[in-house]
């Protein structure tokens, strides 16, 4: 159960979430936004980098906003994930290399493969159900547009993403430590979809579709 800093589990879950779903290019400035607010990251990510990357395959832009607490009547971005297809044979040397790696936990044969590439919620309104909202945002839509199962990519580090990918039932298929710091191990995750996974989800969602 997610509770708030103040302790409203009641609030909580009562709460819905409000999600918008872009289109690639207002998508992706929002995105390059949005990532702005994420100081911990080292490469943030521009609009023209997120078009590169998903403008030629299936892909998701979602974002969660909500009010700010000191100003009721405005409402901001406060958490975002991006997802895209990923394929048996990519061109792109990056994914081309996941793939590779992916390839002794992961069956591309036949099957639609959907990367959860890029996510986050911005600090002060973490622990609230935004980013398990996204996800499950993104298993509907997945599962809608005939995916069969979401991958995910992350560093041992990254502890707050994996307690996060744990709570949402993501299991880990690859690891590959590294010998020099553990800390910047790879963990590689995944969760295949179905209607049982629709049935788990928690969230209450209003979602708008935008360009
Ligand atoms: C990881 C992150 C996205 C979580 O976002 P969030 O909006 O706070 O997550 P939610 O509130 O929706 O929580 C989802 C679930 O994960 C759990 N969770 C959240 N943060 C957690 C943490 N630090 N440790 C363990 N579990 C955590 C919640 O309890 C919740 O589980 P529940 O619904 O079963 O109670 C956020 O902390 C973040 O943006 N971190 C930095 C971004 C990052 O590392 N990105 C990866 C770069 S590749």
């Amino acid at each position: 159960m997610t509770m708030s800093p103040s302790g409203d589990v009641q609030a909580l879950t009562s709460m819905e979430y409000r999600i918008r779903q872009y289109g690639l290019q207002q998508g992706s400035l929002e995105i390059q936004y949005i990532e702005e607010f994420f100081g911990e990251f080292n490469r943030r990510k521009t609009a023209a980098e997120v078009v590169a990357r998903l403008s030629s395959r299936d892909h998701q832009i979602v974002m969660a906003e909500a009010a700010l607490p000191d100003d009721p009547g405005t409402v901001v971005p406060v958490a975002y994930k991006v997802s895209h297809e990923l394929r048996a044979s990519e061109a792109e040397p990056k994914l081309a290399d996941l793939v590779m790696r992916l390839s002794d936990s992961v069956t591309f044969e036949d099957r639609k493969i959907l990367y959860s590439w890029i996510g986050g919620t911005r600090r002060d309104w973490r622990g609230q159900g935004f980013f398990r909202a996204l996800t499950e945002q993104q298993e509907a839509w997945a599962l809608d547009n005939g995916f069969d199962e979401v991958v995910a990519k992350t560093k041992n580090r990254l502890y707050d993403m994996r307690g996060t990918l744990d709570h949402l039932e993501f299991n880990v298929v690859q690891f590959e430590p590294n010998a020099d710091d553990a800390r910047e191990s790879k963990v590689y995750l995944s969760k295949r979809l179905g209607r049982a996974v629709l049935d788990r989800h928690r969230s209450r969602r209003a979602v708008v579709e935008i360009g």
